[in-house]
């Protein structure tokens, strides 16, 4: 077990998480922002397996949200609004009429205090951050802790704790993308899905979810069984189409089941399994990205080198009746973990 930090590019300092497994973590404060995952392979060897960019300035626009900490609001909300009472609060659209990911100003563009810490059997980093968008209309002012832990048992553990002085609408998330293959230019169509699902929300075109709630039952969308992750592109799925030939929706998760998402990728053997207090996961197949993102091999990104699994609450519940809600008041504490385990088959 070891942390180790060093001061990068514009002040930022890098933390190196490491376990006595062959599992290192590097986090920047910087957005909380992962840029690399090691991971042992069934024959020991480990490599990284998210994407990140090659240049650290990258990160000070991070269109596709590399490794980032998410929120106040992470995903859309629809036409960039919302009613809290009798009022309507109009925020800041970042994406044509909508939000996306907090805006502009999101929490993948702070700057956020770290400290580190190390036991016998894990170690870690503590990001804290005190933040009011007023400014982009968010209400209130939050303090939020997030707990990035890497255990000897091989797991990733998020644990997010939030308080608000004014009733706010808050879901944070991390907006990691995974290719368990070690070749980040590797497509992750090979990769085989499992969920413990109660159904996904219907998107529009924008991607704005319509307050349905498919079942998914016997198509592309089950993921009863295990599916391998290219049935989903060219599947010919209205909804698939819709996410840009792909996934990119917000699953219903069983609650309180073990291994909610088995993902497991059979060239390298590892698998990674995801269990969270969420009531569901956005889970994103890199539809949208490109050559326009080099990775931190100097490779460039193509649509589907990465796959997101962005447990959180579902901010269509602002505009739907029958979802979980993700308003927070003052006087409660938010309070989520999500683990990504890894292991190998
Ligand atoms: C996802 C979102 C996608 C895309 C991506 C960032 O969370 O669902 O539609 O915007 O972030 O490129």
């Amino acid at each position: 077990m070891q942390v180790t930090k060093r001061s990068v590019k514009n002040d930022w300092t890098l933390f190196t998480l490491e376990n006595d497994r062959g599992m290192s973590l590097d986090v920047l404060d910087f957005g909380g922002v992962v840029t690399r995952l090691t991971v042992p392979d069934r024959h020991g060897k480990s490599e990284n397996i998210v994407l990140a960019f090659d240049d650290i300035d990258d990160y000070k626009k991070n269109k596709p949200y590399f490794g980032a900490l998410i929120g106040p609001v992470a995903g859309r909300i629809q036409q960039a609004m919302f009613t809290l009472g009798e009022k309507k609060i109009n925020l800041k659209p970042s994406e044509g009429r909508h939000e996306l990911h907090g805006g502009e100003a999101g929490y993948h563009q702070k700057l956020w205090n770290v400290e580190s810490f190390q036991t016998d059997t894990e170690v870690g980093v503590v990001l804290q951050g005190s933040w009011n968008d007023r400014a982009y209309n968010y209400p209130g002012s939050v303090q939020v802790t997030v707990t990035y832990t890497l255990t000897n048992d091989n797991e990733w553990i998020i644990a997010y704790q939030a308080i608000t002085d004014e009733m706010t609408p808050l879901t944070l998330t991390n907006h990691t993308y995974f290719n368990l293959t070690g070749d980040r230019t590797h497509s992750i169509a090979g990769h085989q899905v499992q969920m413990k699902s109660e159904g996904y929300l219907e998107l529009d075109e924008e991607l704005i979810p319509t307050g349905l709630i498919d079942s998914g039952n016997g198509g592309p969308f089950d993921f009863s069984r295990e599916r391998l992750i290219k049935s989903g592109s060219g599947s010919g799925h209205k909804q698939n189409q819709v996410a840009g030939d792909g996934y990119d929706h917000y699953f219903l998760l069983k609650k309180g089941s073990a291994e909610q998402v088995r993902v497991k990728e059979p060239t390298s053997g590892r698998v990674l399994s995801m269990e969270t207090t969420q009531p569901g996961v956005v889970f994103y197949t890199g539809n949208g990205l490109n050559e326009d993102f080099v990775l931190s091999d100097g490779k460039k990104a193509k649509k589907h080198s990465g796959f997101c699994l962005e447990a959180q609450g579902p901010p269509a519940s602002l505009h739907h009746k029958g979802l979980p809600s993700i308003w927070l008041k003052p006087g409660e504490e938010y309070k989520h973990q999500t683990v990504y385990r890894f292991s190998m088959d």
